[in-house]
């Protein structure tokens, strides 16, 4: 893993960005793995600066988000494909055809998955996937104790991951309990891979993650096989390595 520590969010956003922009000048086409969260917005932001400015062209490339709740509609502004439109898509300009969210509210999940899995694998897999992690080391909704093999499939929520996104309900009894999550599996297989994490409270996982052991305990440790890992931190986050 390539560590580096910045000065403050807007400082990650416009470096994850860049990294961003060089993957799609360097490859029109790209296949791009997009993350939710509080984390990435500055990245999406500064994503649009540079498409405003016509620095860069989205225009050729195909993405992928890594999950959704399950059971919320499209519209449902909590929903991933609600803040996906809100926070970058409606600023930049891929094709929507070519943008992929799971559906939450699929008649089928389990067959909603395996066609993801399949149309990821079509589009050619995943040039660059940008990730968050959560405080208890989940990447996605790769919650702690998942099997490093999984693919793209239905997850349980644990407490804790109900506990960090209810502040974007109105209680913690509206957050949904399941997911559609992309597995430890899927994401391994981005040729690279850009996490990205803030603040104090998530200094213990970085720490795992970095210098823990390759641990199902910690979802986020994998990432120390990977053969192409770049993590971008603040001080608070990088404050126990
Ligand atoms: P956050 O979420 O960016 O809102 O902290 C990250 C995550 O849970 O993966």
């Amino acid at each position: 893993m390539k560590i580096h520590v910045y000065e403050s969010a807007q400082a990650i956003g416009q470096a994850a960005a860049a990294l961003f922009a060089a993957q799609v000048l360097a490859k029109p086409n790209s296949v791009l793995g997009l993350a939710t969260g509080s984390t990435p917005v500055p990245t999406y932001r500064e994503m649009a600066r540079l498409y405003e400015q016509g620095a860069v062209d989205f225009s050729g490339v195909t993405t992928f988000n890594l999950d959704e709740y399950l059971g919320l509609e499209r519209s449902h502004a909590q929903s991933y494909y609600h803040f996906m439109q809100e926070n970058l898509f409606q600023h930049i300009n891929v094709p929507q055809e070519r943008i992929h969210v799971l559906k939450g509210t699929a008649p089928d999940p389990e067959q909603e998955c395996l066609d993801y899995e399949e149309a990821i694998r079509a589009a050619g897999g995943i040039d660059l996937q940008i990730l968050g992690i959560g405080n208890n080391g989940h990447i996605a909704f790769n919650e702690p104790d998942t099997v490093f093999s999984t693919q793209t499939r239905v997850v349980n929520l644990t407490e804790s991951t109900i506990q960090a996104n209810q502040r974007f309900f109105a209680s913690a009894d509206e957050v949904p309990r399941q997911a559609v999550s992309m597995g430890i599996g899927s994401i391994f297989r981005a040729r690279r891979i850009l996490l990205i994490a803030t603040g104090e409270q998530k200094a213990g996982a970085v720490r795992a993650m970095i210098h823990g052991p390759v641990d199902p305990q910690c979802p986020a440790s994998i990432l120390q096989l990977h053969p192409d890992t770049v993590v971008l931190l603040d001080r608070g986050a990088a404050r126990d390595l």
